[in-house]
């Protein structure tokens, strides 16, 4: 997009501004060409919208194969901006507007959260959670975190005792197990028998008692 204005789009303008101030011929090609392509540039405002915003997301830049998310919701978005396009043309092709629908649902179904079905066989207890909070989230959520790139924990959480941790279970099910957007892209590497674990320590009431 930023190569398009300022390799063509500007150099083009400034051209035809030359050519005006010096009465020279202005040359049609150069603000057809440069139209052309702030045309495809207008492809990507949607896609760019989104990645805006995106941070809102975490199921879409969290998820395992979060490339392919972001190129089919670009596709998507893309193809609906074509259908505005040829809409404001009055030239909409019929299969479009539902290609970059299904396209923008195909993301929503990736991007929907996998309810882990496995059953709980064994009571679990806080002695067994315990060192997965600590291997993979104190390295972040910590009043010292030893992430390097988190000096202070985000957004304020932190898991330092037992307690911090058993106060906020409902927002470590929703990230931890249902989302699975926690840990942050994964690097602390949870395995997804952990996952369960501190799943079913959650459903069993999550008590600190062993
Ligand atoms: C690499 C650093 C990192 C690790 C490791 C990590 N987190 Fe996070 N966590 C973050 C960041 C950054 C945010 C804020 C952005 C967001 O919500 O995605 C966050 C947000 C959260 C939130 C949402 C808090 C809120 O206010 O809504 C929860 C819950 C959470 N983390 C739980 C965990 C749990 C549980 C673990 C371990 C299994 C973990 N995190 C491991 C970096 C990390």
């Amino acid at each position: 997009m930023a190569g398009n204005v300022f390799f063509v789009i500007i150099p083009a303008q400034k051209a035809l501004v030359h050519a005006a101030k010096n009465k020279l011929p202005l040359d049609p090609w150069l603000g057809k060409y440069a139209g052309l392509r702030s045309y495809h540039n207008n492809y990507f405002t949607l896609p760019v919208l989104f990645i805006m915003v995106s941070n809102h997301f975490p199921s879409t830049f969290g998820h395992e194969y979060n490339w392919a998310v972001l190129t089919v919701i670009s596709l998507g978005s893309a193809a609906l901006k074509h259908y505005l396009n040829q809409k404001e043309k009055g030239e909409a092709e019929a299969w479009v507007l539902p290609l970059a629908v299904l396209l923008i649902l195909t993301a929503a179904y990736i991007t929907a959260p996998n309810l882990n079905k496995e059953k709980c066989e064994d009571i679990v207890t806080f002695s067994e959670v315990y060192p997965i909070f600590v291997e993979r989230c104190v390295t972040c959520h910590s009043s010292q975190p030893t992430d390097d790139f988190y000096t202070t924990p985000p957004n304020g959480i932190v898991y330092d005792t037992p307690e911090d941790i058993a106060k906020l279970t409902d927002k470590i099910m929703q990230r931890v197990v249902i989302t699975k957007t926690m840990p942050q892209n994964n690097k602390t590497g949870i395995t997804p028998d952990e996952r369960l674990v501190i799943k079913c320590w959650i459903e069993q009431g999550a008590t600190l008692k062993d």
